[in-house]
C-alpha cells in the first residue's frame, strides 16, 4: 500500500504514506453512517474523544454523524517522548459531567496494546452509562497485551508506528493530513545532540523537515 501524496511540505518526512486523505476521509464518512445506523432513533450518543491524538479523527467523526450527539473529552498518558508504550496509564483529564445513562462512544486515534482503552473503560462503565462502544481510526491488533475489540475500525494495520491526522511522534506530524511511515532519520533525531544555532536539524534536514 503507497497511497499519493499531497503537497504537504512535512511529508517529505515520510518514508512511505500508508492512508491517503481521500482514503481517510472516505472512511471516515463511512463510519458516521453506520454509527448512526447503529444507535436508535432518538439516542444521542456522547463522543468521547480521547486527548490528544484523537482530535481531528474525532472532529472529522462528529460531522459525519446525521443527529445530535454531544462531546466530551477525557486525556490520558501512557507513552514518553519515544515510540513505544510505558504500560502505565494515567488520567490526565477526566469528563467535564456525569455519563450515568448515557450512550457512550469513545474515540480513538488508534489501538495499539489495548492499555489506554481497557482503562478507561473499566473506568466508565463504573460510572452506569447506557452503553460503551468505541470507534477507533486505526487498529494494531497484533500488538494487543490486553483483549479488546472497539465496535468501529476505521482500518487495520500492521505493527508499523505511524503519524498524521492527530497522531504525533513527539508531539509532531498530528497535522500531516494524511497517514504515515516517518523515515528512519526522523525518529533518530531524538537519541542526537541538540543542533547548534544556526545548523539544520536532523541528518535528513536536506530533504525533510526533522
Ligand atoms: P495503547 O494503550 O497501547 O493501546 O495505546 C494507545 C495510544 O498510544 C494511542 O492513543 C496513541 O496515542 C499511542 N500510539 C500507539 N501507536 C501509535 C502510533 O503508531 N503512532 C502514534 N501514536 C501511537
Ligand atoms: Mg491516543
Amino acid at each position: 500500500m503507497n497511497d499519493s501524496l499531497t503537497d504537504h511540505p512535512l511529508e517529505r518526512d515520510l518514508e512511505r504514506v500508508l492512508l491517503s486523505e481521500g482514503t481517510i476521509q472516505a472512511r471516515v464518512r463511512e463510519l458516521g453512517a453506520r454509527i448512526d445506523r447503529d444507535y436508535e432513533p432518538g439516542d444521542e450518543p456522547l463522543l468521547v474523544g480521547i486527548l490528544k491524538g484523537a482530535c481531528i479523527f474525532l472532529s472529522d467523526l462528529l460531522r459525519a454523524i446525521p443527529r445530535h450527539v454531544a462531546l466530551d473529552f477525557i486525556a490520558t498518558s501512557s507513552y514518553g517522548a519515544g515510540a513505544r508504550s510505558s504500560g502505565q496509564v494515567r488520567l490526565l483529564k477526566d469528563l467535564d459531567k456525569p455519563v450515568e445513562g448515557r450512550h457512550i462512544l469513545i474515540v480513538e486515534d488508534i489501538i495499539d496494546s489495548g492499555l489506554t482503552l481497557t482503562y478507561l473503560k473499566r473506568m466508565l462503565l463504573a460510572r452506569r452509562p447506557a452503553s460503551i462502544r468505541i470507534a477507533t481510526l486505526l487498529d494494531k491488533p497484533t500488538r494487543r497485551k490486553l483483549p479488546l475489540t472497539p465496535d468501529y475500525v476505521g482500518f487495520t494495520i500492521e505493527d508499523l508506528f505511524v503519524v498524521g491526522y492527530g497522531l504525533d511522534f513527539d508531539e509532531r506530524y498530528r497535522n500531516l493530513p494524511v497517514i504515515g511511515v516517518l523515515k528512519p532519520a526522523c525518529y533518530q533525531k531524538m537519541d542526537e545532540e541538540a543542533p547548534q544555532a544556526g545548523e539544520p536539524r536532523g541528518r535528513d534536514a536536506k530533504e525533510g523537515t526533522c
